[in-house]
Parts: C-alpha cells; sequence; structure tokens
C-alpha cells in the first residue's frame, strides 16, 4: 500500500486523550504529527461529551500547522476521508452479497459518520470527529474515534455500532489508518467545490427534518442546504436559517 506520508505516526498503547497529546507536542512546536492510541482513559467528544474508547477501537489525531490547512473545510475532508476509506471494506469485505444487507456510510451534519440501519433513530453512529484549533500556537489538532473492533457499551448501543458488529469480523486497524491517510491525502488536494460536491453526495442530513440545539435555543425545519457556513434550514414560518453550530438531530420522517 502506498502512503505519501508527510506525518510521524506516534503508536501508544494508552493515553488520556489523542487529541491531548497533540496539544502538548502543538505548544512545543512540533507539526505533522499524528498520535495514534489503543485505548484513552478520557476520550473527549464534541460539545464536552465522553468517547468510549475501549480497546479494538481506532483512536487518532493529527496535528497540523494552521497555515498548511483551511480551517473552513478541514472537517469536511476528514469526514469525507472517513466514509471513502470505510466504504471500502463495505465493498470489499461484506458488500450486498450473501445474507448480509446493504450498509450504507453517510454524514450526519456535521461530522458524525453513521449507518443508516432500522433502528429506533434510524441511523447509528460508527465514527466521530474533533477539531480543536490553537490560534496563539497557530495549529490545528483533528481527532478521529472509529468504532473498529470494539465492543459497545450498553448504554450508547442503541445509537452507536461498529465495523466488526456490521461486518461480523474483525478488521486490521492498522490498515485502516493507512487508507484514511491515502484519502486524506487525495481529498486535500481537491477543489473547494469538489469537497462541497462530495460532501453533499455523502450527507445524510440534506432534505432531513432536523431539531438543531444551540447553547441558547432549539430550531426545528427542513435542511436545505450544507456549506462550509453551516446548514440552511427552512423553519416552519418559511425563513431559511443558517446555523453553524449545535447538535443536529434527525427527526423520524414518516413521509420517507
Ligand atoms: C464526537 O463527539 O463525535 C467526536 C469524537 C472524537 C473522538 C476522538 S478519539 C481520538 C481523539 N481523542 C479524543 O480524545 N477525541 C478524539
Amino acid at each position: 500500500m502506498e502512503i505519501n506520508n508527510k506525518f510521524k505516526i506516534i503508536h501508544l498503547k494508552t493515553t488520556h486523550s489523542t487529541n491531548r497529546d497533540c496539544v502538548e507536542l502543538g505548544k512545543e512546536g512540533k507539526r505533522n504529527i499524528i498520535v495514534v492510541s489503543d485505548i484513552q482513559t478520557k476520550g473527549k467528544g464534541r460539545l464536552d461529551r465522553f468517547w468510549y474508547s475501549n480497546y479494538g477501537g481506532l483512536y487518532f489525531s493529527i496535528l497540523l500547522d494552521i497555515k498548511d490547512i483551511n480551517v473552513e473545510q478541514i472537517n469536511f475532508i476528514v469526514s469525507l476521508s472517513i466514509v471513502d476509506t470505510l466504504k471500502n471494506y463495505l465493498t470489499k469485505d461484506f458488500g450486498t452479497v450473501g445474507r448480509q444487507k446493504p450498509k450504507v456510510f453517510r454524514i450526519k451534519f456535521p461530522n458524525d459518520i453513521i449507518v443508516k440501519n432500522n433502528s429506533s433513530i434510524g441511523y447509528k453512529k460508527i465514527s466521530g470527529i474533533l477539531g480543536e484549533i490553537n490560534l496563539n500556537y497557530g495549529f490545528v489538532v483533528v481527532g478521529i474515534g472509529i468504532n473498529i473492533n470494539n465492543s459497545i457499551d450498553a448504554e450508547i448501543n442503541n445509537i452507536a455500532t461498529s465495523l466488526k458488529e456490521i461486518g461480523e469480523k474483525e478488521f486490521n486497524k492498522q490498515d485502516i489508518l493507512n487508507e484514511f491517510i491515502i484519502n486524506f491525502n487525495k481529498y486535500n488536494k481537491l477543489t473547494e467545490k469538489d469537497i462541497l460536491n462530495k460532501y453533499k453526495e455523502y450527507s445524510a442530513t440534506i432534505g432531513e427534518k432536523v431539531k438543531i440545539i444551540t447553547p441558547n435555543n432549539e430550531i426545528i425545519g427542513i435542511v436545505q442546504d450544507i456549506d462550509f457556513n453551516g446548514l440552511y434550514l427552512k423553519t416552519e414560518d418559511n425563513i431559511v436559517k443558517n446555523i453553524s453550530v449545535g447538535d443536529c438531530i434527525h427527526l423520524r420522517n414518516n413521509n420517507k
């Protein structure tokens, strides 16, 4: 497998959080490092949530110089790279043949990777991304958690799944990380327009009725479009609002 790897990879058996490790390295002036850990004792999720990080999952963070990337686009690029990586396993290992039903990886706004299914909410999350920016030191850390061979905690198994659960076998985490890096390098070379078009193709959120929860309020509406400024929500009073942050909950749409 050819990896054009400008990244130094640091592999740990355990750590608090690979994002935290990268932040420390970033403050020391280091750049282009990937920290990967077999487990994390304080895995951080979005909105200050806990990220379950038991053995078998793929937990890693990328430390980048702010000058080398487009901050607006980085989360889009990372989510696309994850979908393309996982999609590859779907075709290769458990496509539409046999008793396994076809599964589709999609991006739920802003950057959760989900698998559509028949659960009560209609999908389960397989991967999440946590971006952190440090303007003083001029770096960005993008942390990625992908449920691969790890068991899913009972507390979240109605909303989360793993590649093992879907594929009914174990997968090679190192291969998955290598393929992710190849895809990440590929998407970094695409134009803004191509990134956006691909994101829209993989979006599970465009066209959906959603509830957005921001620190100050909740808004319900139909998602008209998504771009680097966030999503465009048509509310019940027919006003289109641009929302860039918040928790996005897909409401079941029985007409679909
Ligand atoms: C989310 O809430 O969806 C984002 C989850 C991000 C988890 C990853 S695992 C590797 C990296 N280190 C962390 O502490 N968090 C990110």
